[in-house]
This record gives structure tokens, C-alpha cells and sequence, in this order.
């Protein structure tokens, strides 16, 4: 199946993603699956899924047993290409897979996963799907694409009495590229960079702090664990893991892309920013860093 570099994207940020994520906060996830009845299949909802690499991770790191796990994308195009995937990657572990049309089951010793796909947009689906329906909500590298203040006061109903919110990756206002390049005037183009999250219609650069002081703030939501699970790339002996260079090119090409359609930047600085940072790429010395959080939250099971 053809990859297009988007979803390249999505595989290479796996071992990416692997490294960041904040393992006390998943240690208290799985603390709390733990205490869910093991008859009883969990209800996972998964938004901004993408290919589902979140859902091999969890199986990778052995969070799930029996589930029925929604994935939910906007894109159309992801759910072909991740059916496909998932599949193959789970069959390369020793897994069987049964397509059964509409599901996607993954059995394997001590679990089964009956897998759905969802195309919609997020805001739609949280405000026609049945109240209740999920033991766990994930978002993992999605929330600062929406507005939280606005999207989690309408998801949570979904969520049963008891149930979790497990949010990972909310991007929070810092991007670092080394070495320093003083004459790329990089502090004033990352500030162009932050502002169009804030200015293209829907998320923020600020969305981890604002989920977090969301759940603090509403009665309905308990804060179980937060942490950081900050991206770092960076090169061993010029060369980088994975197809982490091909990550960097990607973020770097983004980067450049929002500059390029901001009034205020000088498109000269722009192109001369990204010549220098694709060179350090390609010559295995660019450094990327991205700061984010993770939060584990939880509906209470009595509503105050
Ligand atoms: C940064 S990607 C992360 C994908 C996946 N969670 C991962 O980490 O591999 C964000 C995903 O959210 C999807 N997306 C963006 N806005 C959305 C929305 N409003 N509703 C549903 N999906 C959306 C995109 O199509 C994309 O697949």
C-alpha cells in the first residue's frame, strides 16, 4: 500500500512519540484499567486517530486486554491505510485478525480488541453520540488542534461515571531548534510559528496548560496525573533512529509552510530559516525539541 508523507509522518513519529510519553502518567492509567471488571469489554474512544498507532502502542505495552475501540478521524483517507496497517502489524506479532466488515478484531493470547473506524470531525460526533458510552477517551497528539475550552465541556458527557480521559502530547508553547543560529532571527519566526496555531481557527499553542487548568477547574473532572512528554530528536554520531530524519524534515517543512502564508514574515527570512534547518538535517545535526503534556482525568462516579 502507497504511503503518502503524511502518513510516513505518522510511522516515523512512533518511536518519537515512544520516548515522550510521561510514564507516570501511563502507569496511572493502567493503575486505573486495572480496576475495571475484565468481563466486561472496556469502550474506548480514540480522537484524532490517525493510522492507529496508539492503539499498536497500547497493545504493544500490554494496556489492553478485551476493548471495543473506536477510532475517530476526520481525514477519510487514514482509515484505508490504517485498517490495512494495523492489521499487518498485528498479524507480524504472532496476532489473528478477523475483518468482519464494520469491525476489525485483533485476537491474540489473553486479548481481544474489536476495532471500529469513525470518519467525522470531532466537535460533530461528540454532539451526537449517546451520553455515556465510553469507559476512556484518548487523545494523543490532537487536543491542541481544537478549541479545549470550548470541546471538552461537550465531550464529557460521553464519558461514563468512573470513566477516564487519557490526553497526551498537548503541545505548550515551546519549540526549540540547536545548534543556535543567531543570524536566522529563529525566536521571532517560532513566535510567527506559535501564533498561526492560535490564528488558523481551531487550537492553540498554549492547549496543555489551558486543558489542564480546564480540569482543575471543572466540577465534573478530577485530575488523576499530569506530566510532560516533550518531543526530543536529536542525532547519535551524525545519524538519527528510525525514520526520525524524516520527521525532522517533516516538522521542519511545516514549520516553514505556516511561515510562508504569514503577512508579517519576510519571505527571505523564512526560505534562509529553512535552508539552514533542512542542511542540519541532512548533515545529521539538528536538534528538535517540542514541549507538551500529558493528563490522565477522570469523571467522578458522584457528581458534585
Ligand atoms: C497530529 S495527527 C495525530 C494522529 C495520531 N493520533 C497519531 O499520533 O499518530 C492529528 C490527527 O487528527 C486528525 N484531526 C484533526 N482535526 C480533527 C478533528 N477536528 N476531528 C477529528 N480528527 C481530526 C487529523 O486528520 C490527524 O490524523
Amino acid at each position: 500500500m502507497e504511503t503518502s508523507p503524511w502518513v510516513r509522518y505518522l510511522l516515523a513519529k512512533q518511536s518519537v512519540d515512544d520516548r515522550a510519553l510521561n510514564r507516570r502518567v501511563w502507569q496511572a492509567l493502567e493503575g486505573q484499567l486495572a480496576g475495571f471488571p475484565p468481563s466486561q469489554p472496556l469502550e474506548v474512544l480514540e480522537l484524532g486517530a490517525g493510522i492507529g498507532t496508539m492503539l499498536a502502542r497500547m497493545l504493544r505495552w500490554g494496556l489492553l486486554a478485551r476493548a471495543r475501540y473506536t477510532l475517530l478521524d476526520a481525514h477519510p483517507a487514514l482509515e484505508g491505510f490504517g485498517r490495512h496497517w494495523l492489521r499487518t502489524w498485528w498479524e507480524r506479532q504472532g496476532g489473528q485478525a478477523v475483518d468482519r466488515g464494520e469491525t476489525l478484531v485483533l485476537h491474540g493470547p489473553g486479548v481481544q480488541v474489536e476495532t471500529r473506524w469513525v470518519v467525522a470531525r470531532a466537535e460533530a460526533f461528540v454532539d451526537q453520540a449517546p451520553p455515556a458510552a465510553f469507559d476512556l477517551v484518548v487523545a494523543h497528539a490532537f487536543l491542541d488542534l481544537v478549541d479545549v475550552e470550548d470541546f471538552l465541556p461537550r465531550l464529557w458527557p460521553l464519558l461514563r461515571p468512573g470513566g477516564l480521559a487519557y490526553f497526551t502530547l498537548i503541545f505548550d508553547g515551546l519549540t526549540l531548534f540547536l545548534p543556535e543560529a543567531p543570524d536566522l532571527a529563529e525566536d521571532a519566526l517560532l513566535a510567527r510559528y506559535h501564533e498561526s496555531m492560535n490564528t488558523r481557527g481551531h487550537g492553540s499553542a498554549r492547549s496543555g496548560r489551558q486543558a489542564l487548568a480546564w480540569a482543575t477547574a471543572f466540577p465534573q473532572a478530577r485530575v488523576l496525573a499530569a506530566g510532560a512528554s516533550d518531543w526530543l530528536v536529536f542525532p547519535q554520531n551524525g545519524a538519527y533512529p528510525g525514520d526520525e530524519a524524516f520527521f525532522l524534515e517533516f516538522i521542519v517543512e511545516t514549520v516553514y509552510r505556516a511561515l510562508r502564508q504569514d503577512p508579517a514574515v519576510d519571505p527571505k527570512l523564512a526560505e534562509a530559516w529553512y535552508r539552514h534547518r533542512r542542511a542540519d538535517v541532512e548533515s545529521g545535526r539538528l536538534l528538535y525539541a517540542a514541549h507538551q503534556w500529558d493528563l490522565l482525568l477522570q469523571k467522578p462516579l458522584t457528581i458534585p
